[in-house]
């Protein structure tokens, strides 16, 4: 490939509950990031991690106040690509629905159900029709790196698993976390759709890490969620998921080529209305 194809990444973490911040990061700087769709969760925070360009959004605000539903998922993407932004990585609180993902389990999805419906999910509105594939809604490439740089760091991570997203903000009832699991979920959470989807329509590669809090409600031998629970959890994954950040940006850093999966090229094929409407 020659030089001038190569692309310098910019590395985007979106944090969720008990992620507020990166490790190391130099040249700090929270700045404001407008956007047409209205106001990002908070001030967007630049730096260089060895080098690296990245970029933080407080998936909720820095003093956690903005419930799911009401967060502007259009403006957070979009404040990411008009900062540069290449690759994305959402870090995210779930609850587990497999015996097999206890509390402090992190998981690496590659699959969502979406089951969100108060939300403004797309970028094309009446004017503009855009169909994206989302058959594989994470990136292979960014999922590869985190999932090498976690064995590096001996981290027990599970490599594949389906995220519910659920609208909340209250938790679920019992018969809906015994449906996720027959549908065979491994994660439910509030936060992760629409933000995929809009990712790819930015065409930018999106990745999740959910950490796992609680056994939501359906698990005989542990109480049903609640925020204390979740709390105490959180605490402790997110300080791993900061170390684990500090090895997967240097190494999402490294100059590369277009993606192979495609996501960044994900309208090419996409746009039914005619250019010249
Ligand atoms: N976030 C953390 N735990 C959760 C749960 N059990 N359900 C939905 N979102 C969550």
């Amino acid at each position: 490939m020659a030089e001038h194809d190569m692309i310098e990444p910019v590395i985007g973490v979106i944090g969720g509950s008990g992620l507020y911040n990166i490790d190391g990061l130099e040249d700090r700087e929270w700045r404001k990031v407008e956007t047409p769709w209205g106001d990002p969760s908070d001030e967007l925070l630049f730096g260089r991690l060895d080098g690296v360009r990245c970029v933080f959004l407080p998936r909720h605000g820095r003093g956690h106040a903005i419930p799911p539903s009401d967060l502007n998922y259009r403006a957070n993407i979009d404040a990411l690509k008009r900062s540069g932004v290449t690759d994305i990585v959402a870090v995210s609180a779930v609850g587990s629905l497999r015996d097999d993902l206890p509390p402090g389990s992190f998981v690496l999805v590659d699959q969502f159900i979406d089951r969100s419906f108060a939300r403004q999910k797309s970028f094309f509105t009446t004017g503009c029709v855009a169909h994206v594939p989302m058959a594989d809604p994470t990136c292979p490439r960014i999922g590869d790196v985190i999932a090498r740089e976690a064995g590096r760091l001996d981290f027990a991570m599970r490599k594949g698993g389906t995220y519910l997203v659920m609208e909340g903000p209250q938790f679920s009832t019992r018969a809906e976390s015994e449906l996720y699991r027959q549908w065979g979920c491994s994660v439910i959470g509030m936060t992760n759709m629409p933000e995929a989807k809009l990712a790819r329509e930015a065409e930018m590669d999106y990745a999740s890490i959910a950490m796992v809090t609680d056994f939501d409600c359906w698990h005989e031998d542990h109480d049903s969620v609640t925020v204390d629970a979740v709390i105490k959890v959180m605490k402790r994954n997110g300080e791993r998921a900061r170390a684990l950040l500090t090895a997967v940006i240097p190494a999402l850093g490294q100059a590369r080529g277009a993606c192979h999966a495609g996501c960044d090229r994900a309208l090419e094929h996409a746009l039914i209305t005619p250019a010249d409407k």
